[in-house]
């Protein structure tokens, strides 16, 4: 292999990354509206009410829209063999298969997520791949447990080179 010095490397790198995934979550966040987001926080908190988690005592709710404009909720349900959990991001991705969300939309039907956790913080690398498995992209809204929102971002921005079903050719 040819030597690279760090400019051939740079020529690698796409400028136009942080550019395009600002561009379109400003779309995106347009298209659902600042009502659908705060409602999604507010559902999202409440959500976190639910969960069990008696180890970590640690709530996290999510609400999730769908493209069908459903919502489905989820909140971490804890195991006492701790790995076994089951952490609220893949609870709501679960209920919305169950409800019949690819027979709707198909396998990518996830518009939106809010997640609501004490340290206002995006979704573990487990539920990054879970969420990906339902769209190419999605708009992820981080809040506290008070409904506080820290970030709005993608999935493509904290899941960028992600191992998808599309490369799968699924
Ligand atoms: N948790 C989630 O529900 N989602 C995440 O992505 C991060 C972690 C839960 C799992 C466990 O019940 C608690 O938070 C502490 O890790
Ligand atoms: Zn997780």
């Amino acid at each position: 292999m040819s030597k690279r010095t760090v400019s051939d490397l740079i020529w690698l790198v796409n400028p136009k990354d942080l550019q395009v995934q600002k561009s379109w979550l400003e779309k995106d966040i347009k298209k659902i509206g600042e009502k659908q987001i705060l409602n999604l926080v507010k559902l999202a908190v409440k959500q976190s009410k639910l969960s069990y988690s008696p180890y970590s005592k640690y709530p996290v709710g999510v609400a999730l829209l769908a493209k069908s404009d459903k919502i489905y909720l989820g909140n971490n349900v804890e195991k006492v063999s701790y790995s076994d959990t089951d952490h609220a991001e893949e609870a709501a991705v679960t209920g919305a298969v169950v409800s019949q969300e690819i027979k709707k939309s198909g396998r990518k039907f996830i518009k939106a997520l809010a997640v609501a956790q004490k340290l206002g913080i995006s979704p573990c690398g487990r539920c990054r791949q879970i969420i990906g498995e339902h769209c190419d992209n999605a708009v992820i809204i981080n809040c506290d447990l008070k409904g506080k929102i820290y970030s709005i971002t993608s999935l493509q921005n904290i899941f960028p080179d992600a191992f998808t079903p599309t490369l799968m050719g699924f």
